[in-house]
This record gives C-alpha cells, structure tokens and sequence, in this order.
C-alpha cells in the first residue's frame, strides 16, 4: 500500500488471526473468577449459557473486531449497551476483562503498538457496556 497506512485490522493479521486472539480471550474468561463470580447475572452465563452460546458469541465479538478495526466486515449484531445492559457489568468488572483481553493479544506475541490500539477500541466502550451496573441485582 504505497502512501497509505495499513489499518489495524491488516496489521493484526486479518479475520484468521483476529479469530484465534478472541477464541482465546473468550475461553480465558470463562476461568477468570473475578467476572465469572461478579454477580449473579454474569455467573449464570459463564457456568450454564455459555454450554449454548460460546461459539455465537465468539463469531459476534470476533465480528464486531474485524468491523471496528477497518477490516472488510460490517458488525450487525445488537448495540453493546443494549447486549450488555442485563449483564449488570461493574467497572472494574469491564477493566479485569480489559487485562484478560491484553493478556489474549500478548499470548499471540501482538506488537505493543497494536495491543494498545485494539485495548483504546475496547476501553471506548466502557461506558455503554457498564451503564447496567446503576440497575438493582434482582436474582439470588
Ligand atoms: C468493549 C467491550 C466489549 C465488547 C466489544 C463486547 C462484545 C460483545 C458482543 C459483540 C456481544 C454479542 C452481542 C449480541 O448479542 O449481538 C457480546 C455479548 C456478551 N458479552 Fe460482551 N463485549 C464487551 C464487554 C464485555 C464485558 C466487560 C463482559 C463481562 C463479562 C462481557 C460479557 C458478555 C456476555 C456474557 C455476552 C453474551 C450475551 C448473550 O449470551 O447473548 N462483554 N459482547
């Protein structure tokens, strides 16, 4: 690309690679007790949904990567406020994601500069993906 700067997406490796960071990023997290234990919202999902959901939601967070890094794909699933907003996600419930997610790029030997960029996209969303911590914990 002469003149042009490669966009994140290219420089992390394209979909194959993207793929691998997040399957396992989204495997780590399912043995990390600060969020499998954060509440009872997110216990449920990590200790029973996930047996269902695991694989949909890797193709969706493995989407929503490819998009938001410039590769050629277009995120359709929902809005992550909405997505998360029964999840009850505390702050630093969302900032120990952060660390499990920087700990993913790091294990596939991803350069600093590009760790940063993808941590900066994650960390942008902090506000919607933690907006239902405010809501009352209604289950045992
Ligand atoms: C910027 C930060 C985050 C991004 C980009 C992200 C990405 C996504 C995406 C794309 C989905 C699927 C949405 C859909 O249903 O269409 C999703 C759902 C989910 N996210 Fe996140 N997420 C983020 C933060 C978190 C955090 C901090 C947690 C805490 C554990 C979390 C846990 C979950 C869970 C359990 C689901 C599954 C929902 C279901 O079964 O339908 N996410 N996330």
């Amino acid at each position: 690309m002469s003149g042009s700067e490669s966009s994140l997406y290219e420089r992390l490796g394209g979909v194959y690679a993207i793929s691998a960071v997040i399957d396992h990023f989204s495997d780590q997290l399912l043995k990390n007790e600060k969020v499998v234990n954060a509440n009872p919202y997110l216990k449920e999902w990590h200790t029973q949904e996930f047996k269902v959901r695991l694989p949909g939601l890797k193709f969706l967070r493995t989407l929503w990567a490819c998009s938001v890094t410039g590769g050629p794909f277009q995120y359709a699933g929902r809005p992550l406020g909405e997505a998360h907003l029964n999840f009850r996600i505390p702050p630093e419930v969302f900032d120990e994601v952060a660390e499990e997610l920087e700990r993913s790029l790091k294990h596939f030997h991803v350069p600093e500069r590009e760790r940063s960029e993808v941590l900066a996209a994650f960390n942008a969303n902090k506000s919607g993906v933690t907006a239902g911590s405010i809501l009352p914990t209604l289950k045992k």
